[in-house]
């Protein structure tokens, strides 16, 4: 098979690096890929991810037999349907499903038609009407722009003050731009929380292992809310148990609720949830592989991921036994620029990963790129994920945590507590 990848960070990363070893490829290319990637797949440095025509242009000149779309914004944007119009297989839903993840209202509504446990909410156009539901309910409450913000656009206020402070932001001085026409307001949850990223056909879902990641900066989950800094999986707390009820109180009917209203979901559905006292409730869905979620979570996928993704294809899913390494688990500590996730410099030249090769860790790239004289150097906020794996989290742990010490770049932002929730049980 021929597989075209998009996207150029930590996810796209390890996919590649999943797709490489499956028996069916017979050719890799990843658009626009980064030094990493670059080891061991075709990269189209100059088709970025967020140029849609220059992608579909790429495409069409590869034909490949299969496409996978990592990053958000091309989903939203509708890239899937586009590539499906001229006849290219594509793993990720369309811009109609997808919506799942870019609004928000959307996934609320469709989740209470469903009967699907999330956060009460309440969803607003007009800041008065909001304000006025706002002091009706009172804090703690959270505030969520309605679109894509980058992961920004979610305010937790504890106190009546930041809540009207974030609502203003939002509403009146517009800090998402579009992302903010439409504001939700919801109930706090409390409980840990996981990451399940699942495989559907559009009518069967499968779950695969649940992750945790790590959102704030600094260890003791303190400083700014990133990307993500780390994760792990399986996570201990997400039991047997409670997967069957995700299965058949959250999974189940959201799959079959998106295909009776035409627009069935084929891809990664990645479900936030949250392990609460009254049971697990979605915090969000996204329509895509997490990063740095799919770190961990492919490296224990038994299958053949190329084989999984056409039979996604083929709504033949119910056919796969998924399977996921037993007695084993993966971490992906990310190693950040200084001063991450506010500015940061780019350039800095990075040490030390031929070393962390030989300690038995995966390294995936995610802002790096060559400088003009051929040296690797950093190139974004989140630089490198280190992935290790074990015969449980804290063997894991202890492996990944020496390929860190190995690879060096100045100011290398890290937390040290990656999985303190389960080591601390
Ligand atoms: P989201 O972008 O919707 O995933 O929100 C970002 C983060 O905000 C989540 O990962 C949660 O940690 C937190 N969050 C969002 N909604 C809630 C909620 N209703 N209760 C508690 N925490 C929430
Ligand atoms: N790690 C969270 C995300 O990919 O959205």
């Amino acid at each position: 098979m021929k597989v075209l990848i998009v996207g150029g960070g930590g996810r796209e990363h390890a996919l590649a690096w999943k797709a490489i070893q499956s028996p069916l490829i017979s050719e890799l290319h990843v658009a626009p890929g980064n030094p990493g990637i670059g080891r061991f797949a075709w990269c189209h440095p100059h088709v970025k991810a967020t140029d849609y025509d220059a992608l579909a242009d790429l495409a069409q000149k590869l034909h490949p037999d299969l496409v996978i779309i990592g990053p958000d914004d091309a989903l939203a944007a509708g890239l899937a349907d586009r590539l499906q119009a001229l006849g290219i297989r594509v793993f990720g839903p369309t811009q109609a499903a997808a919506r799942l993840e870019w609004s928000k209202d959307f996934a609320k509504e469709i989740m209470t038609k469903a009967g699907v446990p999330t956060a009460a909410y309440g969803s607003f156009t007009d800041y008065e009407t909001a304000r006025a539901y706002l002091e009706l309910q009172g804090a703690p409450i959270v505030i969520k722009a309605d679109g894509l913000a980058l992961g920004k656009g979610v305010s937790v206020c504890q106190t009546m003050a930041e809540a009207e402070e974030a609502l203003k932001a939002v509403m009146l001085d517009k800090a998402f731009g579009a992302a903010g026409a439409k504001v939700i307001m919801e109930e706090l949850m409390e409980g840990e929380e996981v990451s399940l990223l699942c495989f559907s056909d559009g009518r069967t879902i499968k779950q695969m292992v649940a992750a945790q990641d790590h959102k704030r900066a600094d260890d003791g989950d303190t400083g700014p809310n990133t990307g993500g800094m780390g994760t792990y999986a399986p996570v201990p707390a997400y039991t047997p148990d409670i997967a069957r009820t995700v299965q058949k109180r959250i999974l189940e009917p959201i799959i079959a609720a998106m295909a009776n209203r035409g627009t069935p979901f084929v891809g990664c559905l990645f479900a936030g949830l949250m392990l609460t006292a009254d049971g697990p409730k979605v915090v969000e869905f996204n329509a895509r592989f997490g990063d740095p979620e799919a770190q961990v979570v492919l490296p224990l996928l038994q299958n053949d991921l190329l084989e999984v993704m056409t039979a996604c294809l083929n709504g033949r899913l119910k056919e796969i036994d998924l399977r996921f390494r037993d007695n084993a688990a993966a971490v992906n500590i990310v190693l950040a620029s200084p001063g991450y996730p506010g500015a940061y410099p780019k350039g800095l030249p990075i040490d030390g990963l031929d070393e962390a090769d030989q300690l038995g860790v995966t390294v995936f790239h995610a802002g790096t790129a060559y400088d003009e004289e051929g040296m690797l150097v950093t190139s974004g906020g989140r630089v490198l994920g280190v992935m290790a794996m074990g015969a449980d989290l804290p063997a894991a742990l202890a492996r990944a945590y020496l390929g860190v010490d190995a690879i060096q770049f100045e100011g290398k932002q890290f937390r040290r507590d990656i999985g303190w929730r389960s080591l601390s049980k």
